[in-house]
């Protein structure tokens, strides 16, 4: 950062939960030009100290007084909280970026994936839209991988399951998991079940159709982002007793056949991909290896020989990173200078 650039008061609403945290640790390591931190969270947590780049800013609870004195405010604390103050942090000035799902299906809001629809934040007039949402963290990591592959075969239908982390599910849900490994017995359990030692399909609440609501979001977010109505996704979501990341099997049918080595080749050349897929090596993604990384990492790339035109691979991204902090930090970082 040099000493003439310009600096941003960025509030975040979350800020001592696993999202927010993340959020203050890639806002210092990718250099944003931090003038102010305002942390905001409810008011159990208010006085709390937070530390970023050596100073320590004191949490507050969120108020209209809060966000003039904001420039971007990164939201992360539920849809009832960015229900609730959005609009007032947008009316007070600060263009609000926001993790929940609660704009995200708003034809006034922008969804934005900056590898795949960065342009979308600005409205058609050219102004900046003032709340952004960011996606689910399951549909981000897999619309960075379908981007590429719909530009050139064009996208006809995707099966996805996934194999989603604790951490996904906040404090709460890691924790749950450590508690139930210890042995303490909750009075109710967050994973719905225990989450030890299990795997659990059911993640938010069901809707009539069937599918959960993490499963919906999952066929109309990647619609929105792809600007594609006509593309089905079809999902299970399954929520798994590990750290470090969401993995995705997708099994994706094109109009056009492919080429599996260019296919891996479009992979490995676009933003925010990175290949790992050499079976012969062991080497291939795992949640694990993707822990505090901001790629999404491909690898099982194979031809479904069984079905004409479609293709196998398996994905891994850091839903806390990704899937949440590093995209709506990457979205700040496309502010920087138009404020
Ligand atoms: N975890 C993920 O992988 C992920 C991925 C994408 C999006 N998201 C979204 O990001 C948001 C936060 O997730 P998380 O995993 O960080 O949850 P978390 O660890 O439970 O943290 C929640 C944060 O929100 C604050 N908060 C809760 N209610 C509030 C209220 N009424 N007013 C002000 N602050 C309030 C909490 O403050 P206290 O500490 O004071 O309680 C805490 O800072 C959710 O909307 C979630 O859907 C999460």
């Amino acid at each position: 950062m040099s000493s003439t650039e310009k600096t941003y008061s960025v509030a975040i609403l979350g800020a001592t939960g696993l999202v927010g945290r993340t959020m203050l640790d890639v806002l210092d390591e990718r250099g944003f030009p931090v003038r102010e931190i305002i942390p905001l969270a409810s008011e159990r947590s208010r006085g709390r100290e937070i530390q970023f780049r050596g100073k320590t800013f004191l949490t507050q609870v969120p108020s209209s007084e809060v966000f003039s004195r904001a420039d971007i405010a990164l939201f992360s604390a539920g849809a009832a909280a960015s229900r609730q103050w959005a609009p007032a942090a947008a009316e007070a000035g600060a263009i609000v970026i926001d993790n929940s799902s609660a704009f995200r299906m708003d034809p006034d809001v922008p969804l934005v994936v900056p590898e795949v629809n960065s342009e979308a934040m600005f409205r058609p007039d050219g102004r900046l839209s003032t709340i952004i949402a960011n996606p689910n963290c399951s549909t981000i990591q897999m619309v960075i991988v379908l981007k590429p592959l719909h530009d050139r075969y064009r996208i006809r239908r995707v099966v996805v399951s996934t194999y989603q982390s604790v951490t996904g599910k906040g404090k709460a849900g890691r924790d749950a998991l450590e508690d139930e490994l210890t042995g303490r017995v909750p009075e109710s359990f967050v994973h719905v079940h225990q989450i030890a030692f299990n795997a659990v399909p059911h993640i938010d609440v069901f809707q009539e159709n069937g599918y959960t609501k993490e499963e919906m979001k999952m066929v109309n977010e990647t619609r929105k982002i792809m600007g594609d109505e006509s593309l089905s996704v079809s999902p299970t979501t399954v929520r798994i007793p590990v750290y470090g990341g969401h993995g995705e099997a997708l099994n994706i049918e094109f109009d056009n056949d492919f080429d599996i080595e260019e296919v891996k080749d479009l992979l490995a050349d676009a933003p925010g991909i990175m290949v790992q897929d050499d079976p012969s090596a062991n080497v291939y993604p795992m949640p694990l290896t993707s822990y505090e990384k901001d790629e999404v990492f491909v690898g099982r790339i194979r031809r479904d020989f069984w079905h004409p035109k479609t293709l196998n691979m398996w994905i891994v991204a850091d839903n806390l990173r990704k899937g949440a902090a590093t995209n709506a930090v990457q979205i700040a970082e496309k502010l920087v200078g138009k404020l």
